[in-house]
């Protein structure tokens, strides 16, 4: 298997990349996605109790015919409803229709009630009572992680994180952090230079690499997280593009494609800022333009 099994920090390991269920609905169309994420070779499917759709994703295990022990399950405690960890996740083994689940996260640390250690603590005594194998946390960041780890018994197995060449300049002490403290970085959205910001800097590098290996431009940014050491986490309707993500573990970027593409994500960010710099300074003119008619105004009266 191309995208190779990451060992995690309690001795699990996980599937390198990801079929997520986000935004992809409910109902039979939905179990039919992850049916046929199933079929062409994906192994991880990563879904959230926020995402609705659990009972299709556990649905298509069921009827893929693998033994429960082949397909790696991860969801998420997304705080829905206000409810506690520990009836979340029985809600979500319910709708999954599983014992346990490979991975579960914490979604975000603003769910993470009343603070962080006493929801770590709480995942923790799931982890004890076997119904999540591994545990962990999904958008933390530094700050977040080093207030969990003060306290953990337990250390968090993986973080996902946004992670694009976009961000990689602003997520890469993220990155490294996790890596010093042994927890796997999951990366999530990592298709954004196409999905949502297609014609920035980072189209150049990325066609001509995808150009040059006979590859596509998804493709070549899937490799690039590999080379991140990450999991990708990612998902298509397309059986056609779930296969490409597949064959994408082969693709062997170099040193010097990884750091071209990493520099035109810094430049798209440098410039991202300055757009919004520009953005905020002409609210602040026109702020200030109402603010001096209003005070003319009033002058007269
Ligand atoms: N933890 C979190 O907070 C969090 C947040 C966001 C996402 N996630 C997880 O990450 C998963 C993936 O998130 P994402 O959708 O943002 O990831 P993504 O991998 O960046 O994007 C996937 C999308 O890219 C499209 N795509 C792929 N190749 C393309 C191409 N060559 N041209 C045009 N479109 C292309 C696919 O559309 P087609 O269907 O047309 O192929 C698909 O909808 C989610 O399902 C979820 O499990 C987690």
């Amino acid at each position: 298997m191309p995208w190779d099994l990451i060992q995690l920090n309690d001795g699990n390991a996980i599937p390198s990349i990801a079929f997520g269920t986000w935004g992809i609905g409910n109902g039979q169309g939905t179990v039919d996605q992850v049916e046929q994420a199933i079929s062409v070779g994906f192994s991880h499917i990563d879904t959230a109790q926020v995402y609705k759709n659990e009972e299709e994703a556990g649905r298509a295990v069921r009827e893929s015919g693998l033994a429960r022990r082949d397909v790696y399950i991860t969801t998420k405690y997304s705080g829905l409803d206000g409810l506690d960890i520990e009836t979340s996740i029985h809600n979500s083994l319910k709708n999954l229709g599983v014992e346990y689940v490979d991975l579960y996260l914490i979604h975000h640390p603003r769910v993470a009630r009343p603070d962080i250690p006493t929801a770590w603590a709480e995942m923790e005594t799931l982890s004890e009572q076997g119904l999540a194998k591994s545990i962990g946390v999904s958008n933390f960041g530094v700050d977040e992680l080093a207030v969990l780890l003060a306290s953990a018994k337990i250390k968090p197995a993986a973080n996902q994180i946004l992670l694009h060449p976009y961000v990689y300049a602003r997520q890469a002490p993220l990155l490294a952090f996790d890596a010093a403290h042994g927890i796997v970085s999951e990366a999530y959205s990592a298709l954004t230079p196409i999905t949502h910001r297609p014609g920035g800097p980072v189209d150049e590098p990325v066609n001509e690499i995808a150009q040059r290996l006979n590859a596509t431009a998804d493709q070549v940014l899937l490799a690039w997280v590999k080379a991140k050491g990450a999991v990708a986490v990612t998902t298509s309707s397309k059986k056609f593009r779930l296969e490409g993500y597949l064959a994408a573990a082969d693709l062997k970027l170099s040193t010097e494609d990884v750091a071209a593409i990493d520099l035109a994500g810094a430049k798209g960010a440098r410039r991202d800022s300055f757009i919004k710099g520009v953005h905020v300074l002409a609210k602040l003119m026109l702020l200030g333009a109402v603010a001096f008619r209003i005070y003319a105004f009033l002058a007269e009266m």
